[in-house]
């Protein structure tokens, strides 16, 4: 079985429990667990109405519907039927159209160049089999002066949280330069997929050799998420889950993402 075959697979049983077990909003723009979203942090272009957007790896397509409801015109890919089944239910509730398409990311180049004013991508490039051609991909989807918001895992984030008593909590990190897998199995356990952080330095490369001119890179810290209400929670915290909630000690010191907001030159 290929990786991305393997890939979905996996996301196809995962995805009605993620989806139920996960909120995910879709009046704002998200980037990963417990974190502010776009209304907080303003890395989305501007403005949003009628822009050609691609999103990559789109899960249930939230941030697509978004910014549709923006105004913006948006395709949205991804591996998983089930996912793609999700996301279609979600726009259908919202009144709004996403162009939805099962593609794996490693097959971008079936898309036509340089047709896309926006291609965003939340927490799907640690799955990639080779992510740095899936990054020159993308930037070649890009129309000269694009934008590219790409949301990863952070290479810090695979280390492992430990509980060191008296001295408090830190990080086992075996190497920042390669950091250890995330395996995962199906259910029946015979298949597996993985997902893997890069060092920030290198994916930094891949942006810069694929032609993108980076405009920032950002390491968020997440929102004091123990302190709020539900209703603070459901206004500010576009990412939720109670399982997030309960690694919040180790969110709050080492960031789980890494974003790069990058456009293409003219
Ligand atoms: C952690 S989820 C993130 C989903 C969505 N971006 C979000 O923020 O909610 C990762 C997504 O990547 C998709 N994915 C995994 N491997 C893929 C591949 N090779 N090509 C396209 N999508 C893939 C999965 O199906 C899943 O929906």
């Amino acid at each position: 079985m290929t990786e991305p075959d393997a890939n979905r697979k996996y996301w196809d049983e995962l995805a009605p429990g993620y989806q139920e077990q996960t909120s995910i909003s879709t009046d704002d723009f998200h980037f990963g667990p417990l974190l502010p979203g776009n209304a907080d942090l303003r890395l989305l272009p501007a403005p949003l109405a009628g822009l050609e957007c691609l999103e990559i790896g789109c899960g249930a397509a939230q941030n697509s519907i978004y910014l549709a409801g923006c105004g913006a015109a948006c395709m949205a890919i991804d591996v998983s039927p089930v996912q793609l089944g999700h996301a279609a239910g979600l726009a259908r509730d919202a009144g709004v159209a996403v162009a939805l398409q099962a593609l794996a990311m490693e097959d971008l180049d079936q898309l036509q160049p340089r047709t896309f004013d926006f291609v965003h991508s939340t927490f799907a490039l640690p799955f990639a089999t080779d992510p740095q051609t899936v990054i020159a991909a993308a930037a070649n989807l890009l129309k000269p002066g694009g934008h590219l918001l790409l949301t990863t895992a952070h290479p810090a984030f695979a280390g492992e949280w430990l509980e060191l008593g008296d001295e408090g909590c830190g990080l086992f990190l075996s190497s920042y330069f390669d950091p250890p897998e995330d395996v995962r199995f199906t259910e029946d356990g015979t298949t597996f997929v993985r997902s893997c952080a890069r060092p920030i330095g290198e994916m930094l490369d891949w942006l810069l050799a694929a032609g993108l001119v980076l405009d920032r890179l950002v390491e968020p810290q997440p929102l004091p998420v123990p302190t709020m209400s539900p209703a603070e929670i459901s206004a500010r915290v576009p990412y939720y889950s109670d399982a997030w909630r309960h690694c919040f000690d180790q969110v709050a010191h080492i960031p789980v993402v890494v974003i790069f907001a990058a456009h293409r030159s003219r």
